[in-house]
Parts: structure tokens; sequence; C-alpha cells
């Protein structure tokens, strides 16, 4: 479904990523690990249409991203939970759940989705008119999956949805995006939480200064000598 070949880009005239190859299948889950600075949220900026790649090419579907506009970008299918969730703190859950419903294609539905999403998250159900500010970081981190679903997208990307979240919030979370996964939802994670990360998805792939560096299925990355050392502390 979605397919990144060659893909470069950078800032100014500073180039951060170096030719990424990388794919996710219909239905999968797949995550992308890294250390601080690897170029984690540059590739998500470049797969949702915020930075342009400078050459390579990003398939969603057989769609050329590179060749699509970013504000039609979300109606193609992706969404993205970014890095340091971005909700709107001085709005209230719902109207930052409504903000999700700006594509063409979703926004007919918005009402259901909202149902279905305070379904998902009860937490957020019972805050409903709560300002999103106030509420607790792994509060807030749901209710920006929440807005990247009520786009109704077939991909969703998200950007380190454990920083800074407690182990029982993180696993709580990573039990949502299962279910999400298991009803269709293809996901691709970038994480620094790599045990967790690598327990949720099938297969991941390394990303060291703007470069991959290993990919392979979740166990083969869990058994990786080099990888347990740098990443697992193991
Ligand atoms: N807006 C920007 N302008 C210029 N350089 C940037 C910009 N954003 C990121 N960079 C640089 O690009 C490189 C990769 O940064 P990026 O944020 O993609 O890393 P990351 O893997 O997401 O790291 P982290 O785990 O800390 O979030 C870094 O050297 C960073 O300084
Ligand atoms: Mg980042």
């Amino acid at each position: 479904m979605l397919e990144i070949r060659d893909l470069t880009t950078g800032y100014g005239r500073a180039q951060v990523l170096w030719d990424v190859t990388a794919s996710v299948a219909d239905g999968e889950i797949v995550t992308l690990l890294g250390p601080n600075g690897a170029g984690k949220t540059t590739l998500v900026n470049a797969l949702s249409g915020i930075l342009r790649p400078w050459s390579g090419q990003v398939l969603l579907n057989d769609i050329d991203l590179t060749a699509t506009r970013p504000h039609l970008i979300s109606q193609s299918g992706i969404a993205v939970v970014p890095e340091g969730r971005r909700i709107f703190p001085d709005m209230t859950v719902t109207d930052n759940l409504l903000i999700g419903a700006y594509n063409k294609r979703a926004r007919p539905h918005h009402e259901g989705n909202v149902e279905r999403i305070y379904e998902i998250f009860p937490r957020l159900s019972e805050r409903k008119r709560q300002l999103a500010g106030s509420m607790s970081g792994g509060e807030q981190q749901m209710l920006a999956i929440g807005r990247a679903l009520m786009a109704e997208p077939s991909l969703l990307l998200l950007d380190e949805p454990s920083l800074g979240l407690a182990p029982i919030i993180v696993e709580n979370i990573f039990e949502v995006l299962k279910q999400l996964n298991q009803e269709g939802l293809s996901i691709l994670l970038v994480e620094q939480n790599a045990v967790e990360a690598l327990n949720l998805a099938g297969r991941g792939y390394v990303l060291e200064e703007g470069r991959i560096v290993g990919e392979g299925s979740s166990g083969e990355l869990l058994a990786d000598e080099r990888l347990r050392k740098a990443y697992l502390g193991l």
C-alpha cells in the first residue's frame, strides 16, 4: 500500500534523508526505529506532504504522493499523529476531533466517526467538553490519534506516540492500535521504544543518520546483537 523509493530530502540545503526505501503492505504494522536526529520525523513530514522530497517516490496505493498537493494527501488515505501531539489546547475534546474531519471524503461521516472514537477511547468520551490542554499526556495522545482517525485513513502514521507516557498508558494505546489494525488499518509506527514497538509490529526498519541501516521481521530485529546494544538496552 505504501511504497517509499529512494527518497531523498532535507531542509534548505542540508540533506537529512539519503535514498530511503521502505514499504508498508495492506494490513501491516511496520515500525521505524532510530535514535534522536536520525530523520524519523523528517520522513513523516515527507510522507504527509509538509516537506517536499528532493528525489525519489512515495506511492500510496499506486498514487504518486510526491505529485499530489499537500492538502489532498489526507484525502488519499494517509493520516498523521504528529510528534508532540499538536492538539489545540484551548479547544474542547470534541472540537479537536472535528478538526480531523476536514477532508472531503470523511466530512460527511463526522458525527458517526466522533461516536466511534468515543467508543475506542472511553477516557475521551468522559471529557468531551474539557479543554484539550487540561488533559493528561496520555489523554492528549489518545485525542491526537482520535483526530487522525476522523480523516478515515487506510494508513496511520504515528510519530513517537509513547514519548513521555507511563508504561501502562503506552500499553493501553498500543492495544488500541492492535485492535484498529485487526479491523484493517495499516500502521507505520515511528518509535524509540523499540521493544514495545517490535512486539506490536510484524517488521521494522532502522534509520540512522538519514539512512536505512537495518530491516527485518520483529523477531530478527529483536535478536540482532548490534540492535540489542544500541536500542534495546539489553
Ligand atoms: N525544520 C528544520 N530545519 C532544519 N533542520 C531540521 C529541521 N527539522 C529537523 N532538522 C534536522 O534534521 C535532522 C533529523 O531530524 P528529525 O527531527 O527528522 O529526527 P528524528 O529522528 O525525528 O529525531 P527525534 O527522535 O529527536 O524526534 C536533525 O539533524 C535535525 O536537526
Ligand atoms: Mg522526531
